[in-house]
């Protein structure tokens, strides 16, 4: 009995942690993967302008827009004065989620 409301409490917390603070709940481990997929082909090599991953310079004022801007501007698409960032990245099958961990793990690796 004891151990059982012990794990209500637990799971209590933690989705009250996750509404709290949405943002928080990417997971840059889980985007490597996607990240691998669908956005290497432009962010690795800088391919149409896009900043690099890893390049701390490059990124550092993109991060400083704060996650929420990163993510809905990856979800979106736009276009900046280097280039075009297609919407998902040109893979519409990904959903916000998952292009949120992508963010998530570019900025890990950026900053
Ligand atoms: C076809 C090439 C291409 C692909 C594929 C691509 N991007 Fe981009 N991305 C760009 C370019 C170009 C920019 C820079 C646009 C500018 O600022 O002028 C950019 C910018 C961004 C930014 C910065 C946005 C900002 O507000 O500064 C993020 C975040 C991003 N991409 C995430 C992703 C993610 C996540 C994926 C994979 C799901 C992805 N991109 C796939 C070309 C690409």
């Amino acid at each position: 009995m004891s151990r059982f409301v012990s794990a209500a409490f637990c799971a209590i917390f933690v989705f009250s942690m996750n509404t709290a603070n949405a943002s928080a709940a990417y997971s840059a481990a889980a985007g490597k993967a996607v990240y691998d997929a669908s956005c290497t082909t432009c962010h690795k090599t800088g391919l149409m302008g896009a900043p690099k991953g890893g390049d701390k310079a490059a990124w550092a004022p993109r991060i400083s827009q704060g996650m929420d801007m990163l993510v809905s501007r990856s979800v979106k698409g736009y276009t900046g004065k280097l280039g075009m960032m297609p919407a998902k990245g040109g893979n519409p099958k990904l959903t916000d989620l998952q292009i949120g961990n992508a963010v998530a793990y570019i900025v890990q690796q950026s900053k």
